[in-house]
């Protein structure tokens, strides 16, 4: 919905720099709103109507991103490592409300990646119910023994830790030790978690889906981005939904 803000309380929640950053470009007359110079930091104003330094604002609508993680970055300011942030502009890591990913991939799994800062998105890329499956390449270290589709898919598989089975997943040989899975649901390190229960370890995993979206379709390196709106990620994800 289109409302008014606060200029200044604007131009600092999408990551411009602080409120008496604004006051300084109000005076030296970098700000203009709807053709006229901003006149106050307390200005009423609609976004699409400022223009800084003559450029619309960035994004002011919200952020959504498709993103090809690279190995070796982490999701989460807690761990140790380099953050997926530091792909993006400088300026989007002191936007509010703040970015997150939907869901998390391990500092050592590539692939697919939503980085949005719409929290009803994220829940419904993320929550069961929405039935948005998530599909990875993995490669093992043995080859399997023939048992573990069916235990992926009977819904009674129990990992370490856990007290509620996997809910049916489904496994497909490609190779010796080349696998792909869907699963849907999100625990943490699942699909490591899932060979590890039946006797087998992960060497590699890509994620390679979400939902109908694939890593492939997107034609992104690795450490790349596309900006989409919320409405047509939902439509390449889920297109029977709409
Ligand atoms: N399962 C894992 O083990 N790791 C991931 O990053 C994603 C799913």
């Amino acid at each position: 919905m289109r409302k008014t803000e606060r200029l200044d309380k604007l131009l600092s929640n999408l990551g411009y720099g602080a409120r008496k950053d604004v006051r300084h470009w109000i005076k030296e007359g970098w700000i203009s709103v709807d053709g006229k110079p901003a006149t106050s930091p307390a200005q009423k104003v609609f976004a699409d109507q400022v223009l800084l330094e003559g450029k619309q604002l960035d994004h002011a609508d919200g952020l959504t991103m498709i993103y090809h993680k690279p190995l070796g970055t982490v999701c989460s300011r807690k761990e140790q490592g380099r953050l997926i942030y530091a792909d993006f502009p400088e300026r989007w890591i002191d936007r509010k409300p703040s970015l997150s990913s939907v869901g998390r991939l391990d500092k050592e799994t590539s692939g697919l990646l939503i980085v949005t800062d719409d929290g009803q998105l994220n829940h419904q890329l993320t929550s069961p119910k929405h039935h948005i499956s998530k599909t990875y390449a993995v490669t093992l270290d043995r080859p399997l023994d023939g048992s573990e589709i069916e235990r992926f898919a009977s819904g009674k598989l129990i990992l370490e830790d856990d007290d509620r089975p996997c809910l049916p997943a489904e496994l497909t040989m490609l190779g010796e030790t080349e696998v792909s899975l869907i699963l849907h649901e999100g625990r943490y390190h699942q699909v490591r978690r899932m060979f590890a229960a039946v006797g087998n370890h992960v060497n590699a995993l890509t994620r390679t889906h979400i939902g109908s979206l694939s890593l492939q379709s997107t034609a992104l390196g690795t450490g790349e981005y596309n900006t989409i709106t919320a409405e047509e990620l939902m439509r390449l994800v889920a297109p029977d939904s709409h």
